[in-house]
């Protein structure tokens, strides 16, 4: 055993994660047809720059060589998700050369002694789904079982750990009540059909695949927040906090780990649309709520900063500047009462997120007392990450290609700084009990960053999209070291 107090586990998992549609390119390549965001990115306004992920990292194409960065790098794991439009393209009849991507992709892993942690859905619903009521509807709930046991089908003999859904938050309710994410639709209603229906199809998923293959790891993995309150002491406050907590966190863990909706938050819809619970009641139909509730092996937690909130703005804040210090959360999930986010001095990424690795800490022992730990099931930090402006220079002493260039650097020490406080902080939850057994920075490599496009780089390793030339930022470097050390002090 390691005499370092910060070691970790021999077990524990490094890794990186991506998602098809931010990395792969190649949208209409091989039999693959239009998802959701293939539609949405070319809708005047949608995406900053009028960006879209035709090209992206093209993934499709230098797989082999992504791969072979991620065994330099040291990775023990890698999460990729799976195209649903490139697999059953207009959600139709099973597309082999989509599924031989998948298998070429996993032997590749493989090969390099690289665990594949392969998610089922990261937002790109096939367009033709879509067209027939997309998540609002049932039987797209359905429709997605069908879709993961053609996956399972094709890579069940190699692939152990599946997550059914990432992030049902923002493929609901960001998606469709905020109408910020694809498609686009502006309904409360429709947002929470849509979380139920993801609900439902995640639950059903895992009961399918659980009883085709009972060692399966199966999971699901949530965007989780740690709300507090500017003023304990202050009604407003505290109740603003409440529902943040309830709409990010336990719309969606309660449901998976206890079997029902949270009832402070069905009544807070109900007061601002009355429509839209009268319709969740229609559309819960007798066991739905057993099958959302399917036991997990895994959950992962996706962490990317706390909300300090109130009732009322900071009445301190100056009324202006580029990166206010106050700011109305304009929730995609209703509710009468507003709600403020206040500054309380910590760094910020570029996407005015505030870095809080110690709210990673707070939300792995909530989480793990409160859900994980009664019903058996363990914690993966399956994404947690930071963008910056990154700057490429020639500061290296020699290119690797022999040719006496300086190598290209990027010197992102706040991405670095970031990534070995988060991995502290994990170690910090283990140390008070929390069975936590892996962590993927997101992401691997920069990519289309949804609404934002290319502008927003969150990647360890650089892209530079015009050449699709890679170049391990220093955070990378470091993150090298401490896998090989398995150790965070070194
Ligand atoms: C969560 C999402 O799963 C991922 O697709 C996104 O790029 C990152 N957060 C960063 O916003």
């Amino acid at each position: 055993m390691s005499e370092n107090p910060r070691a970790f586990a021999p077990g524990f998992l490094f890794g990186a994660a991506t998602a098809a549609y931010q990395i792969e390119g190649a949208a209409f390549e091989d039999g693959r047809t239009a998802s959701i965001w293939d539609t949405f990115s070319r809708e005047p306004g949608a995406v900053l720059h009028g960006d879209n992920g035709d090209v992206a990292c093209d993934h499709y194409h230098h797989y082999p060589a992504d791969v072979a960065l991620m065994k330099e790098l040291g990775l023990d794991t890698y999460r990729f998700s799976v195209s649903w439009a490139r697999v059953r393209p207009d959600g139709g009849a099973v597309n082999q050369k989509g599924l031989d991507f998948y298998k070429r992709l996993v032997d590749e892993l493989r090969a390099a002694d690289i665990l594949p942690w392969l998610t089922l859905y990261h937002w790109d619903l096939p367009q033709a789904i879509e067209d027939r009521g997309g998540w609002t509807v049932r039987s797209t709930a359905e429709q997605f079982t069908e879709y993961a046991l053609s996956v399972h089908d094709a890579l069940g003999d190699r692939v152990q750990n599946w997550t059914t859904l990432n992030e049902p938050w923002c493929s609901s309710f960001l998606s469709y009540t905020a109408g910020i994410h694809a498609p686009g639709r502006t309904s409360v209603t429709d947002g929470v059909l849509a979380a139920h229906h993801l609900l439902l199809g995640h639950g059903q998923t895992v009961g399918e695949l659980r009883a085709r293959d009972a060692s399966l790891d199966l999971g699901i993995t949530l965007n989780l927040t740690v709300a507090e309150p500017v003023d304990p002491a202050v009604p407003g406050d505290v109740d603003a906090a409440r529902r943040i907590d309830g709409q990010f966190n336990r719309w969606f863990l309660d449901p998976i780990f206890r079997g029902a909706y949270p009832t402070d938050i069905v009544e807070d819809i109900r007061a601002v649309s009355p429509a839209a619970i009268a319709a969740l009641d229609e559309a819960t139909l007798p066991g739905d709520l057993e099958a959302i509730a399917t036991p997990l092996d895994a959950l992962g937690v996706n962490y990317y900063h706390g909300e300090f909130v109130g009732g009322s703005p900071d009445p301190h804040a100056p009324a202006s500047g580029d990166a206010p210090t106050t700011r109305e959360i304009t929730s995609p999930f209703p509710s009468h009462e507003r709600i403020f986010w206040h500054d309380r001095g910590l760094p910020r990424t570029n996407m005015n997120w505030e870095v809080d690795p110690a709210g990673l800490t707070t939300l792995l022992e909530r989480v793990w007392r409160e859900y994980a730990q009664p019903a058996g099931t363990v914690l993966y930090v399956t994404e947690n990450g930071a963008s910056y402006d990154d700057v490429v220079d020639a500061s290296g002493s020699d290119a690797a290609d022999g040719s006496g260039a300086a190598a290209r650097r990027v010197h992102d020490v706040e991405r670095t700084v970031f990534l070995r406080a988060h991995l502290g902080a994990i170690r910090d939850a283990q140390d008070a009990g929390v069975d936590v057994r892996g962590y993927f920075y997101w992401s691997l490599m920069d990519n289309f960053e949804w609404a934002w496009g290319y502008g927003k780089r969150f990647g360890i390793v650089h892209v530079d999209y015009d050449t699709q030339e890679r170049t391990l930022k220093d955070s990378a470097l470091e993150y090298r070291r401490v896998i090989a050390a398995r150790a965070i002090d070194v």
